[in-house]
């Protein structure tokens, strides 16, 4: 293990601050030739670029109450199909530059899909069925050149918005796959540009993506869509850099949004079906309505689970991960908190050894059942059948080829005080790897091949947890190692992102069907632009 040499302790707040200023303003200038968007960027008028005054820092953060809540919950605006053939959905998403008035009286600016002038920043929903094929045109009007990625979805390798298919500011590219049978599920699609996904997440893009099946077993059910993402805003209103800690710990705002605002109010009146989305950078939700009422699990990133999961008290998302919930309307009037639970996981100090305390919960919405006289529906027993991708029988594991992506993380405080060192792209000395290594474009780190089936072991070596991600397919857990003690996965579920604890083994079936170039990676967003992702070559 490599142990953390973080001496960071002797650098002070105020350089923290000035080197994530620096490291931002470098990072977008040198991306920024010729593009005529500069107003459009916060800290990136001229002065903003040198050392002269104090960039935004948590000093100077915007108030939580600053802004307002209790809205009801906005439904998402909807991508329109352009297309009238049936089964073409044909789409034109716009990436660009957006002001709007979250903070009353100022003006915030926000890169978001479609101009959205009105309606959630919350990128548009794409609602689709199983069989679709999928035309969506991309416009980037960004200053940075960027992709689109569509997380969770078995789409062809070269229509995945790698970071080694960049689409540049100003250009266009058409992304087309077709959706197969058993791909109904909950999915959300973000960019994916080298080193860039961070900040373009963290100023607004990301949109949510619904699969359906025409057999849906819970078709009955309204549903409910619940997009969580983080936001942190300067006392200006402008969209804070990232500091130091972000970088180190993954960025976490002071405000956690629903469909784009702040703590809004819903009304419960029949059993619901709810789809979360965890679209944080960083930040894990253990979601939580109070001990008095629980709730029904019934699917995962990649759809439906098997059976449903009955009586839960809380479900903890990483970021990144979606899942679905039944949650009952009960037979008398009630009101709760959507609550993000304390969960810890283990956010590094700038002391060698010690770790920050807990965040405490953290609001997110505000519920209120009502049910009328038809409010209960009944959830049959099998949701659909899921077959193991690797069967139980006694050495089947063993059979299939293994492989193994370790967590790793090195903190080098001389590269961080090196001359010229807080001038460069992103903080260096602070090293998040996956095998030994951090992301080089070229290099392919595992290659597989189409259609078969192996068991991947992800190791967390590092002090914090770090979320798993593998595109273009949805895998099963098999079971989790801690201290030498190994839990089976207790249910049979469809996933594309996996919390991995410090410490942790986690050990996972998966098969990739088309050749191609696949990323696995950290799904805490800082943590992949500084390096926690690697190349499958599937062949
Ligand atoms: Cu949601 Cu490679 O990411
Ligand atoms: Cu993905
Ligand atoms: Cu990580």
């Amino acid at each position: 293990m490599i142990r953390r040499e973080f001496l960071v302790r002797t650098l002070s707040a105020a350089v923290a601050s000035l080197f994530a200023r620096d490291v931002f303003a470098q990072h977008s200038m040198h991306n920024m030739s010729g593009m005529g968007d500069m107003k459009d960027m916060p800290g990136m008028s001229p002065d903003h670029a040198t050392h002269s005054h104090a960039a935004p820092s948590a000093g100077n953060l915007a108030p939580e109450s600053a802004l307002p809540a209790g809205a009801p919950l906005a439904a998402f605006r909807k991508l329109a199909n352009e297309s009238s053939e049936p089964g073409v959905f044909r789409a034109t998403l716009v990436a660009q530059p957006v002001h709007r008035h979250l903070m009353p009286g100022h003006s915030t600016a926000l890169w978001l899909y479609g101009d959205a002038a009105q309606g959630s920043i919350v990128g548009p929903l794409i609602d689709v069925r199983e069989g679709d094929t999928i035309e969506i045109r991309f416009v980037n009007r960004l200053p940075q050149p960027s992709t689109i990625h569509w997380h969770g979805l078995p789409v062809p390798p070269d229509q995945d918005g790698n970071p080694t298919n960049p689409v540049a500011p100003g250009a266009t590219h058409v992304y087309r796959f077709t959706l197969p049978r058993g791909s109904a599920g909950t999915y959300w699609y973000h960019p994916h540009p080298h080193m860039m996904t961070a900040e373009q997440v963290f100023r607004g893009l990301a949109g949510p993506i619904i699969v359906r099946a025409a057999d849906d077993p819970l078709a009955a059910f309204p549903e409910r869509h619940l997009f969580f993402s983080d936001l942190k805003l300067a006392s200006d209103a402008s969209i804070a850099s990232n500091d130091m800690m972000d970088w180190m710990n993954g960025r976490e705002g002071q405000f956690v949004l629903v469909n784009g605002a702040r703590r809004p109010r819903l009304t419960v009146a029949q059993d619901e079906r709810w789809r979360l989305w965890n679209g944080c950078s960083a930040r894990y939700l253990g979601l939580s309505l109070g001990s008095a009422q629980t709730f029904t699990q019934v699917g995962t990133d990649g759809g439906l689970l098997d059976k449903p999961r009955d009586g839960l008290p809380e479900l903890l998302l990483a970021p990144g991960e979606r899942a679905e919930i039944v949650v009952r309307a009960g037979a008398q009037p009630s009101t709760a908190v959507l609550t993000a639970a304390v969960y810890d996981r283990r956010k590094m100090t700038m002391t060698e050894g010690h770790s920050l305390p807990a965040d405490p919960a953290k609001v997110l919405a505000d519920v209120r059942f009502e049910p009328g006289t038809s409010a209960a529906r009944a959830l049959p027993p099998t949701l659909r059948p899921i077959a193991p991708l690797l069967s139980s029988a006694d050495g089947a594991v063993d059979k299939v080829p293994h492989k193994s992506v370790v967590f790793a993380e090195a903190m080098d405080m001389k590269a961080m005080h090196r001359p010229g060192a807080m001038m460069s792209a992103l903080p260096p000395g602070m090293k998040f790897m996956i095998n030994g290594a951090t992301f080089d474009p070229s290099r392919i780190a595992l290659t597989s091949r189409a259609g078969e089936v192996e068991v991947w072991s992800i190791e967390n070596r590092t002090d914090m947890d770090h979320p798993f991600h593998l595109h273009g397919t949805q895998f099963q857990v098999i079971e989790r190692e801690q201290a030498g003690a190994k839990t089976p996965e207790p249910y049979l579920a469809w996933r594309d992102t996996v919390n991995v604890q410090r410490g942790e083994t986690v050990r996972i079936a998966t098969v990739q069907r088309d050749a191609g170039e696949r990323m696995f990676h950290c799904h805490i967003l800082e943590h992949e632009d500084l390096g926690m992702m690697a190349t499958l070559k599937v062949v």
